[in-house]
């Protein structure tokens, strides 16, 4: 396994990797890396001969005010947890390297990037879609792999490939979860005891909305309220929103049935915001 650090190394690795007639698969991060994660890179190494792994704590999607900061950073135990994995090549640039200091010119993600997370972190899209097009034009990946756990992310970063045509395959990959229910996420490190606790009544909230629209017992606004009154009866956490989406639009729906359907919630619990979501199918 190799580290880069800069732009020039990934792409003339990656560009030999190509040269071999090798498909090559690009999992981005910003490390702290978890069985999440790791099921990425485990797909991506079962599809593709070129297995390279981004880590990059990306400062443009962090907002002022946000955790920049203090995100967990362990690029070793991510080294190590990369190697056993079989990765071919780790790439870890520096913010200095990733960006010009009097960089300018950014990707638009477009109204997606404006609604739910987009509303409660106005540039946060914005430089995901600049950073991960910039990661794209590094490495020249034939495929790239994204987590269902930043559902909108994933929407996002498929209408960006699509409109901006951009030569990579987009794969989504489905949510890794504690025993108890909670998605695994870099930021589970930030809850105390009694907070983490807490946190399962997301992923119980968004059970409940799937057995309710299994059952067909509901129209999507009510199946919305209930999930809002579940979350309400936990203290620590406070709701953001609650909704039932078209997946794709991301508007909310009032009938489903006809058309697939996302349950998405998202939370401060403590200081941490946390996020989730479940597919809705009618039984
Ligand atoms: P990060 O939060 O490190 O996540 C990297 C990838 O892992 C994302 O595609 C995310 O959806 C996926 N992931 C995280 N937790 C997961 C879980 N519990 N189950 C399945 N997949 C999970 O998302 C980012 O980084 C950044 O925005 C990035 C795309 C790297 C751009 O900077």
């Amino acid at each position: 396994m190799e580290r880069l650090v800069s732009a020039a190394e990934v792409r003339s690795a990656t560009g030999e990797a190509r040269r071999e007639g090798k498909t090559i698969a690009l999992v981005p991060t910003m490390g702290a890396l978890h069985d999440g994660h790791l099921s990425l890179v485990r797909a991506a190494c079962e599809r593709a001969d070129y297995v390279a792994v981004s880590v990059f704590v990306n400062p443009t999607q962090f907002g002022p005010g946000e955790d920049f900061e203090a995100y967990p950073r362990d690029m070793d135990g991510d080294m190590e947890l990369l190697r056993a994995e079989g990765v071919d090549l780790v790439f870890t640039p520096t913010a200095g390297a990733m960006y010009a200091p009097d960089a300018q010119v950014t990707v638009d993600p477009g109204p997606l990037g404006q609604v739910f997370e987009g509303a409660a972190r106005p540039t946060h899209f914005r430089g995901v879609c600049t950073v991960v097009t910039k990661l794209f034009a590094i490495a020249q990946p034939d495929l790239a792999y994204f987590g269902e756990k930043d559902y909108q992310q994933l929407a996002i970063v498929r209408l960006m490939v699509r409109d901006l045509d951009l030569p990579v395959r987009i794969v989504g990959c489905p949510i890794v979860r504690e025993p108890d229910g909670l998605a695994m996420s870099s930021r589970n490190v930030y809850l105390s005891a009694e907070e983490r606790r807490a946190a399962t009544v997301l992923y119980r909230a968004l059970c409940e909305a799937r057995d309710i629209a299994s059952a067909r017992e509901a129209d999507a606004e009510i199946i919305a309220s209930e999930m809002a009154s579940t979350v309400g009866t936990e203290p620590l956490v406070e709701l953001d929103y609650a909704a039932v989406i078209d997946p794709e639009t991301f508007r909310p729906l009032d009938l489903f049935g006809a058309k697939p359907a996302r349950a998405l919630i998202a939370a401060r619990v403590g200081r941490t915001r946390l996020i989730d979501n479940i597919a809705l199918e009618v039984g």
